[in-house]
């Protein structure tokens, strides 16, 4: 999501005059758009201020504006500018659309400027369109902000705030105008995707698979995607638009943090780890080739050894061709952070043992994929000259030897290699040059 709010600031400070560099040596402004779900991910917002701060003492360099965006900015506010005095600007993830004022205060006044409201307008009604895809042939849209659900370890509906969907016609128009622009997929974004409930042009609310059917159907959009989702929002329209629409690729992130009941309870997840059995059964009998991919947290407060092993069992069973997993991390103000802590070393110790098998089985699976004939999006050059690199429905980075025409679009290709993090294939298409 921070990739799709990127890219409307930066669709704010055109007017301006601001064009994007790659060097920060020659920027005028530099926003750093941050997350705040780990402590390690906030942490590294200051090492990376204090990297930036010398270019306001470098002669050669423009003496750039320092904005920090995001959720370090919301979450932390204030205390940002005592931990980094150089910051001049501090902006909340729902305040982008007020960026030209703050520039201006800032300049103005030589002091900092800090937005960290949530306004009543919806800034998406004030954000500029998009004028390119972020990545060739692919575009992120966001539907969804904000989290009502509250686990305990998470500090997104706090810094994110309250649940909030965009109405079904603004997020059509946003689509069909990336499909304009040349995407051929669209993943849809929300902190609970699967939680999106806008309104339609008849003023009834809609569910995310019907949201699906809308931007499947738009002329160019040959592959959807939605992310983040909570298994308790999985619904059974959801389930079945798997089974009912062609561009929704097989894939699905859904996040299950722990395969222990009593663990997944103290979460506040309000699901049990059966209830994702029986949601991953019932997805896989809408779309057989179904996919899944999820995250997982180690060492929450109150882990114990048997909580563990019953993550490691759940694993086993649903068998992920993907996943992300985290030692937990505490965050301040959120529940869980106040509990008694789980030792360092038993999370890393924990942590390893997940991965391991979390890397088994997505081996497993890319080699499963060989012998396969797929459609891949290519998105860009690889490292070896006249190789190109892509996604597969699945998710799979896969590698193929072709020209760079071909990057941005869907070419049919044959599998013949699986490895741990990618898969090696061979275009069957003619392609033009
Ligand atoms: N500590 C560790 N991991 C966390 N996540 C969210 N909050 C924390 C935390 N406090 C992980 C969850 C979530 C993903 C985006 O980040 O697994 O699904
Ligand atoms: Fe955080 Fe996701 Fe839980 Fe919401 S549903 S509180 S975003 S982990």
């Amino acid at each position: 999501m921070n990739v799709y709010d990127s890219q409307r600031m930066t669709g704010i400070l055109a007017p301006l005059g601001y064009e994007l560099t790659a060097e920060p040596a020659e920027a005028a402004l530099i926003i750093l758009n941050t997350c705040h779900i780990r402590d390690k991910a906030a942490e590294k917002v200051y090492s990376e201020l204090g990297r930036i701060r010398m270019l306001k003492n470098d002669s050669s360099a423009t003496r750039p504006l320092i904005a920090v965006a995001g959720c370090v900015a919301q979450a932390e506010g204030e205390e940002i500018l005592a931990r980094a005095p150089a910051v001049d600007i501090v902006v909340g993830p729902q305040a982008y659309h007020r960026l030209p004022e703050l520039i201006a205060r800032a300049t103005k006044t030589q002091r900092a400027a800090i937005d960290t409201e949530f306004p009543a307008i919806a800034k998406f009604d004030q954000l500029p369109q998009a004028d390119a895809t972020p990545s060739p042939g692919a575009a992120f849209l966001t539907v969804q902000e904000g989290c009502d659900r509250f686990c305990t370890f998470c500090v997104v509906p706090y810094t994110r705030g309250p649940e909030y969907s965009r109405p079904v016609a603004s997020v059509v128009a946003e689509a069909e105008r990336f499909a304009a622009l040349g995407a051929c997929e669209i993943t849809l974004l929300g902190q609970n995707v699967n939680a999106y409930h806008g309104a339609d042009e008849a003023g009834r609310n809609i569910g995310l698979g019907a949201l699906i059917a809308r931007v499947a159907a738009i002329a160019g959009i040959e592959r959807v995607r939605y992310t983040t989702s909570h298994p308790a929002d999985m619904t059974a329209e959801l389930i079945a638009a798997h089974g009912a629409i062609p561009a929704l690729m097989p894939f699905v992130h859904l996040p299950v943090q722990s395969g222990s009941d009593r663990v997944l309870k103290a979460m506040n997840r309000r699901h049990t780890a059966d209830d994702y059995r029986r949601i991953v059964e019932r997805l896989r009998g809408a779309r057989a080739d179904l996919a899944l991919s999820s995250d997982f947290i180690v060492g929450f407060p109150g882990e114990t050894d048997d909580d563990f092993e019953a993550t490691l069992a759940l694993v086993a069973d649903i068998g992920f061709a993907q996943a992300y997993s985290f030692k937990y991390s505490a965050r301040p103000g959120t529940p869980a952070a106040d509990q008694p802590q789980v030792a360092e070393a038993v999370k890393s110790e924990r942590l390893a043992a997940l991965q391991g098998l979390l890397d088994r089985q997505q081996s497993a699976f890319n080699a499963a994929s060989v012998g396969s004939t797929i459609d891949v999006l290519f998105e860009r050059a690889g490292r070896r000259p006249g190789q190109v690199i892509g996604r597969s429905p699945h998710m799979q980075a896969v590698h193929v030897d072709g020209p760079a025409t071909l990057i941005g679009r869907i070419a049919r290709v044959r599998v013949v290699e699986g490895g741990a993090n990618s898969i090696g294939g061979r275009l069957l298409d003619e392609v033009p040059a």
